[in-house]
């Protein structure tokens, strides 16, 4: 790999030399996850030799990262890719690479391979390490190259010495482990990132310390399951351990983490939250369904009880600590009963927000291939009353935020200066009033609260 930068390197040395400046774009869809990924291939485009640009025209380098989560994501991918087209026709040395979960599926690889012939290579998540091979394979002229998905998945070797470009000074993405074990049965991401593997605790440990150091003020622990991190460890760490060994490092930061499966959150972890000094008062617990027949068809190996339990021992812990989840309607058959008990275990849950999706079939996994698939009509009018339901929710949770004094970390990137943004430990959004150096911490005073977030002043 680090050879291979080097080439490249000297390659676009002699671009600069001719008087071209080379610039690469990527293309990111999905989840945080991919952005962290995708921060790793900017931190490989950027040593060897190429410069950001914010549109892919003009560009020497194109990365797309995809995402197969939902259909609608990889239709948007697709349209996307489509769109390079007129870019490799109006100058053919462009490199057009395109990597992520929906390329980790074996017939997306081949469609890419055949019907998408400006297209020069793909990858998958499990071989970003490889991309500076790929990319100076292909400055010198080798083949396209698309991958053998089972066998790319099948290497769980990660690299540590990959080099990242984080986007954001003030906020970072640090992945503690890579893929999923859990095969819920309506999910593709185990299919196409593969089997778990954890970091080791002392290279967490440093990429955190050094993002400390430099400045960095928020920090969101990655992972599909964070709350299984360490199992396949030979030490015995687990995540409650990690969260206290990250809360013992210095300096003015918040630690946050995702994602969490209900499955495995122990009250050790619970306990790890509640006494560090560090770690947000904020917990993401996806529910996905309050039905317990439901939940044990998706495999998510919990009931609505066990759920609303630690919930409960969540905020016996921490009175204000800001829940949030993820819940899918029209999960096949799904009765009108079913969707009544997820609405139900919301009233009684009380998430201050909530992502919420329509079931989405899945090539492979055995969700797809369940009978009682449920109309497009009933899913979207339980959507809406999922959201409705909710809507209602997040306002009075906000509206609770009203006279209250938060600390609130100013973004560094605020659309507009004049509208300054922020978080709150829990992660709302602010709108604040008043001046606000970007990465720096205020006491905000909430003056108002919608749906969707806060405002307030600086005091
Ligand atoms: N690992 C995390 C998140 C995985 S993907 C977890 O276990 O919660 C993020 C969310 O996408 C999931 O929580 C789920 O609600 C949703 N999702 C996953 N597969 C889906 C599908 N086939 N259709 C609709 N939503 C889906
Ligand atoms: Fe998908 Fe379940 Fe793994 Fe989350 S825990 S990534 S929903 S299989
Ligand atoms: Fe999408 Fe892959 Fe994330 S499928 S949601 S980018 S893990």
């Amino acid at each position: 790999m680090l050879s291979s930068i080097r080439s490249v390197r000297e390659l676009t040395d002699g671009m600069r030399a001719r008087g071209i400046s080379p610039k690469f774009y990527i293309m990111t869809f999905g989840c945080q996850q991919n952005e962290a990924d995708s921060e790793r291939l900017a931190g490989f485009a950027d040593a060897m030799g190429y410069k950001p640009s914010h549109v892919p025209d003009g560009c020497s380098l194109i990365l797309v990262n995809t995402c197969a989560v939902r259909e609608h994501a990889e239709k948007k991918a697709l349209s996307c890719i489509g769109q390079l087209k007129h870019i490799k026709a109006a100058d053919p040395s462009v490199i057009i690479g395109v990597g992520g979960c929906m390329v980790s599926q074996q017939h997306r690889a081949d469609a890419l391979k055949h019907s998408y012939p400006y297209v020069d290579f793909s990858f998958c998540t499990t071989e970003l390490w490889r991309v500076p091979e790929l990319i100076l394979d292909r400055l010198r002229g080798g083949r396209r190259r698309f991958p053998d998905v089972a066998a790319s998945l099948s290497s769980t070797d990660f690299s540590e010495e990959v080099p990242v470009l984080r986007r954001s000074r003030t906020r970072a993405w640090v992945s503690v482990m890579y893929g999923c074990n859990n095969f819920c049965s309506y999910c593709i991401v185990p299919y196409v990132r593969g089997r778990e593997r954890s970091r080791l605790p002392e290279d967490i440990l440093s990429e955190v310390r050094g993002l400390v150091g430099g400045g960095c003020r928020d920090i969101t622990l990655l992972g599909q399951n964070v709350n299984s991190y360490g199992h396949d460890l030979d030490s015995g760490v687990t995540f409650a351990d990690l969260i206290r060994e990250i809360s013992r490092l210095d300096g003015d930061f918040r630690l946050r983490f995702m994602t969490s499966h209900p499955k495995d959150a122990t009250d050790d972890l619970i306990a790890a939250i509640a006494e560090s000094r560090v770690a947000s008062r904020h917990f993401h617990l996806p529910l996905q369904s309050g039905s317990d027949r439901v939940l044990a068809v998706m495999n998510r190996h919990y009931t609505a009880e066990k759920y609303l339990g630690i919930i409960e021992k969540l905020r016996a812990a921490m009175p204000d600590i800001v829940i949030t989840s993820d819940i899918m309607v029209g999960f096949p058959g799904e009765t009108e009963d079913d969707f009544a008990a997820t609405l139900g275990v919301m009233r009684r849950a009380r998430f201050d927000m909530i992502y919420s999706f329509i079931f989405s079939p899945r090539r492979g996994t055995p969700a797809a291939r369940m009978a009682e698939q449920i109309p497009e009509d009933v899913k979207s009018e339980r959507f809406a009353r999922l959201i409705e339901c909710q809507n209602a929710i997040s306002r009075e949770k906000n509206e609770s935020a009203v006279g209250q004094t938060l600390r609130v970390l100013a973004d560094d990137g605020f659309d507009d200066p004049a509208d300054p943004t922020g978080r709150t430990d829990g992660n709302k959004l602010v709108h604040i009033r008043g001046e606000a150096i970007p990465g720096e911490f205020y006491s905000v005073k909430i003056t108002r609260a919608d749906t969707f977030g806060l405002y307030g002043d600086i005091i």
